[in-house]
């Protein structure tokens, strides 16, 4: 197999179009209409990432609300606004400190000792992460790198000024598109992109090749749908950390970002714009429940939409796609931001929805029976804050909650500035139950007994309150930070990431916990599982210099305002 030569493009050989005085670049259509964030610019003091810097730095947002200014009110606020002026630049971490102002806890240091040893080389180059580097288990499959495991170590390497090991990722796993893909006789979409790939050794020859999962191999064949939207997504945060556009508008790129377009935007016989799926065809990527139009799925589809949307090129190629991709997105936030939300007044009226509707007129359009509504949904639901559900198809609303989605929604402002805020404030009134001891389960509630006979046909590793089944995750901790600072709720990240912080390392970076509060390491918990440890540390990286939310985040789209009835949340 060739590798692919990376063009050694390095920090300093970055230019921003600004510097090369060269015509408005893809980058620049990029949500140009992003607002202000922070009030006192701060002049950096690394020359070599200077473009980038300033980048991310105008072109950011972060919705300050007045009730819980962190930045301005708490005590940290030195830290994070004051002094900002020359003191802090997110330079290179070594091991050392990066500046006398800044006193890392003490286990940043270790964790990126832990994230540089689980680097993988490919003929020389870093190519991306190994999942967890647990010799007292089984491997698995948990020496490949996965795509989706590879975003938080993508940000924390870009967000230390380390763009090359993500270019790598990014030009292999396109090269790795490409191939054939088949599960026994059956040949997958060419937009498909693996679940993961490993690096094979051949000691006789001395040789290396490399090895994907498209979902043949993975336990239970699941589909790794996630895989290219978050492919797009890091293309874009790669774009927006660097300012390097000549990545994304080589011709491969802008290949395989429409090769995935095409699978998700084909016509078929659905009537909802959102994307249906097979069970298991993301984080949970095990019988949970999760088939027909998942939360996670959606929200990272929205992200993926509009982050294409930024990359594509308007040439010939790309025009047909661009008309879809923005048909799409308008559908699709209308249709998620009307009937995936859910405050108490949405389910009040649930509660009384009448049946049998036929017609345009039909109130309760999805036929949801009130009788299928879950008890504890009344407990757990409070007077104010909502969150968006975890499916909706005929007659079935699954009212779980789900991180990863309600995270991505608020990233991709998928959620409306509203509903954002209201998803912050149910996470803050629903702490115990979604926070814990532990950041953050992955889903509330756990299913139990006959449900979770049913629903995960009898998986011991979903157990009640164990793994994907209501277990908590470590790694989620990047996304409720991102999400946070986007929402102008830091206080609420900060707080989650000192519990982690107090248990993360001494345990041995768990892959996730298990428990209603999240206390007990998982029952098969991998130790050094990557994501954990990198989750961390981009969330650590976060919360010191918010002007990172940047590459990761997207401001509202004007043109999608949401015509909502008005909601108790809202
Ligand atoms: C588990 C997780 C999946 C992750 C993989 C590797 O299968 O469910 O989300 O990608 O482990 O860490």
């Amino acid at each position: 197999m060739a590798t692919s030569k990376v063009d050694g493009t390095s920090n300093g050989s970055v230019k921003s179009k600004d510097e090369e005085g060269t015509t408005p670049s893809i980058f620049e259509i990029d949500d140009s209409d992003l607002t202000r964030l922070l009030e006192k610019p701060r002049p950096l003091n690394t020359e070599r990432k200077r473009s980038f810097d300033e980048r991310s730095f105008s072109e950011m947002s972060i919705t300050m609300s007045p009730r819980n200014n962190f930045y301005r009110t708490s005590e940290h606020s030195s830290r994070a606004f004051d002094n900002l002026d020359g003191v802090y630049s997110p330079g290179r971490w070594t091991g050392t400190p990066r500046s006398a102002c800044f006193e890392p806890h003490p286990i940043v240091g270790e964790a990126w000792e832990a994230l540089r040893r689980s680097i993988v080389n490919f003929r020389g180059q870093p190519v991306g992460t190994i999942a967890a580097l647990d010799n007292s288990s089984e491997e698995l499959n948990y020496d490949q790198v996965f795509v989706r495991d590879f975003v938080p170590s993508a940000l924390a390497f870009l967000m230390n000024g380390e763009p090359e090991i993500v270019k790598n990722f990014l030009l292999k796993t396109v090269f790795l598109q490409s191939r054939e893909k088949k599960v026994d006789n059956f040949k997958l979409g060419e937009g498909v992109m693996p679940a993961s790939f490993k690096v094979l050794h051949n000691p006789v020859r001395n040789t290396e090749t490399i090895l994907a999962d498209y979902g043949e191999s993975a336990i239970g064949r699941v589909a790794p749908v996630d895989s290219g939207f978050w492919w797009i997504i890091l293309l874009r945060a790669y774009t927006k950390s660097t300012g390097d556009t000549s990545l994304a508008e080589r011709p491969e790129m802008q290949r395989g970002i429409r090769l995935i377009m095409t699978l998700c935007l084909s016509e078929g016989f659905d009537t909802f714009p959102t994307l249906l799926c097979a069970d298991g065809c993301c984080m949970i990527d095990r019988r949970m429940g999760v088939y027909g139009y998942p939360i996670e799925i959606q929200a990272l589809f929205f992200m993926a939409l509009r982050c294409a949307l930024s990359l594509l090129k308007r040439d010939s190629e790309g025009n047909d796609c661009i008309d879809r991709i923005v048909k799409r997105l308008h559908a699709l936030s209308f249709h998620m931001r009307s009937y995936f939300w859910l405050d108490i007044k949405q389910l009040n009226d649930i509660y009384r929805y009448k049946t049998e509707e036929y017609s345009h007129t039909a109130v309760n359009k999805f036929n949801v029976i009130p009788d299928s509504l879950p008890d504890w949904v009344f407990d757990f639901m409070p007077t104010r804050g909502g969150y968006f559900i975890g499916n909706v198809s005929p007659a079935k609303m699954d009212f779980r909650w789900f991180c990863l989605g309600n995270c991505v929604a608020i990233l991709s402002s998928l959620a409306t500035p509203e509903q954002s805020s209201a998803i912050m404030d149910l996470i803050e009134s629903r702490w115990q139950e979604l926070v814990g001891e532990m950041p953050l389960k992955i889903c509330y509630p756990a299913m139990e007994s006959h449900e979770w006979r049913i629903v995960t046909g009898c998986d011991p590793k979903n157990t009640s309150w164990s793994y994907h089944n209501g277990g908590s995750w470590p790694v989620l901790l990047w996304l409720l930070t991102a999400a946070c600072i986007k929402a102008g709720r830091p206080q609420i990240a900060k707080r989650a990431t000192e519990l982690a912080e107090s248990r993360l390392l001494m345990d041995g970076w768990p892959e996730y916990y298990d428990g209603k509060m999240g206390r007990y390491i998982g029952k098969q918990a991998r130790k050094n599982q990557t994501w954990s440890i990198a989750g961390y540390l981009v969330a650590k990286m976060m919360l010191e210099d918010p002007s990172h939310l940047g590459m990761i985040a997207l401001e509202e789209d004007k043109q999608m305002k949401p015509q909502m009835k008005r909601s108790a949340s809202c």
